[in-house]
């Protein structure tokens, strides 16, 4: 494991090897900082299945899960580092009350060096049952204090990124008039659709799941629908590319080909690898870094515990839009690609804190 040790890399301050015997609980908690504050990051629950070795994959995982956390709650302008936690094993086996509340347990042992949320595979309804056993538990329901579904300011933030984009291209910071492509119309793309829409703007989805596009047309019947990713960032006159799907969405067969102006969207990840930043900068593709604009959930969560108050959080998430501008700023400044310009402010934050 001497990545854990290679600061290039990562260099992270603590991570934790649990093991509950009893409920099959086997977990990896990585804190990659706490130099803003307590390190805030869900826990994944994965199997690793196509993996030799599940335990090393799952920690690799948490340690860049964690240190990913670390920049986005630098950029969201939270008073929390970054931390990441994966559950090896398969949920829809292995997932039970016993195994969540000995998970709880092992978080309260860190005495709030950790506070934890969801991931993917742990909804709202497990963070109730971790949260039984551990206060430093957010991501849990409103009917025990906690702010629900995270969905709702991630697309607030994601939109306010896109309108901050559109301040940067063509001088006013709306999507009015613009053609919008959404590739995933989830939990969090729908929503997005919905703020879009009622910006006044021209939206093409597309979805691997026809009823996910069913949803979204029934709502709004003047959405187009594309029949793939691949068709819809071709698309001609396609002015910002939302990827809301999964990560990796910006490689080198579709940065090539985009016809948008602009990528601005929810999912984690986009660049497939280093590099693709500097092409879209190449190709005059203005790109709003994924982990500053779909930082609205981590913000909905963070709010939870100060006793959740959706105002305070919607506020918060609101100033994506200054920050994304602050970033296209900096990049202009720098000569560099926005996401280098934002790896650098978000590094600048964790040191002047560390002091
Ligand atoms: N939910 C949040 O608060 C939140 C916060 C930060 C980041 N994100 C990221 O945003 C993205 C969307 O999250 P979500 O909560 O809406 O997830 P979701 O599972 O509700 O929605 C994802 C949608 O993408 C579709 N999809 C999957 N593969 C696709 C493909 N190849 N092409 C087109 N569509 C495809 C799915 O069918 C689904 O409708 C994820 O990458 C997630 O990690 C979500």
């Amino acid at each position: 494991m001497q990545t854990l040790f290679r600061s290039e890399q990562g260099g992270h301050e603590q991570v934790v090897l649990c093991q509950d015997r009893r409920s099959g609980l086997k977990a990896v908690i990585a804190i990659h900082s706490t130099a803003l504050g307590p390190a805030l990051g869900g826990t994944r629950f994965h199997a690793y299945a196509d993996h030799s070795l599940p335990e090393e994959a799952a920690t690799l995982d948490a340690l860049n899960l964690a240190r990913g956390m670390s920049y986005k709650n630098a950029m969201a302008g939270l008073e929390h580092g970054g931390g990441k936690a994966v559950i090896i094993g398969d949920p829809d086996v292995l997932k039970s009350e016993e195994l969540l509340l000995a998970y709880g347990r092992f978080i309260s042992s860190l005495g709030g060096r950790y506070v934890t949320a969801c991931d993917v595979g742990t909804y709202v309804q497990d963070m109730d049952v971790v949260a039984r056993e551990c206060r430093w538990t957010t991501g849990r329901s409103p009917e025990n204090g906690g702010a629900g579904d995270s969905s709702v300011l991630t697309s607030f933030g994601v939109f306010q990124g896109m309108r901050a984009s559109a301040q940067r291209l063509w001088g006013a910071p709306t999507l009015r008039g613009r053609t919008v492509g959404v590739a995933g119309v989830g939990k969090v793309g729908r929503l997005l659709v919905d703020l879009l829409i009622e910006d006044g703007a021209e939206v093409v989805v597309t979805d691997v799941r026809g009823e996910s596009v069913d949803r979204v047309r029934a709502s709004h019947p003047q959405v187009t629908v594309a029949a793939s990713t691949e068709a819809l960032i071709r698309t001609e006159g396609l002015d910002v590319y939302a990827p809301c799907a999964l990560g990796g969405a910006l490689d080198d067969a579709t940065v090539p080909v985009l016809t948008a102006k602009a990528v601005c969207g929810a999912a984690n990840n986009q660049l497939a690898h280093p590099g693709v930043e500097k092409d879209l900068a190449d190709r005059g593709i203005l790109y709003a870094p994924d982990y500053v604009v779909n930082a609205g959930g981590v913000i909905q969560v963070a709010d939870e515990l100060n006793g959740f108050d959706f105002a305070r959080a919607k506020e918060k998430a609101t100033k994506i839009y200054d920050t994304t501008l602050e970033i296209f700023e900096r990049a202009a400044g720098d000569g560099v690609p926005p996401a280098v310009a934002a790896d650098r402010i978000a590094e600048q934050r964790m040191a002047a804190a560390r002091g």
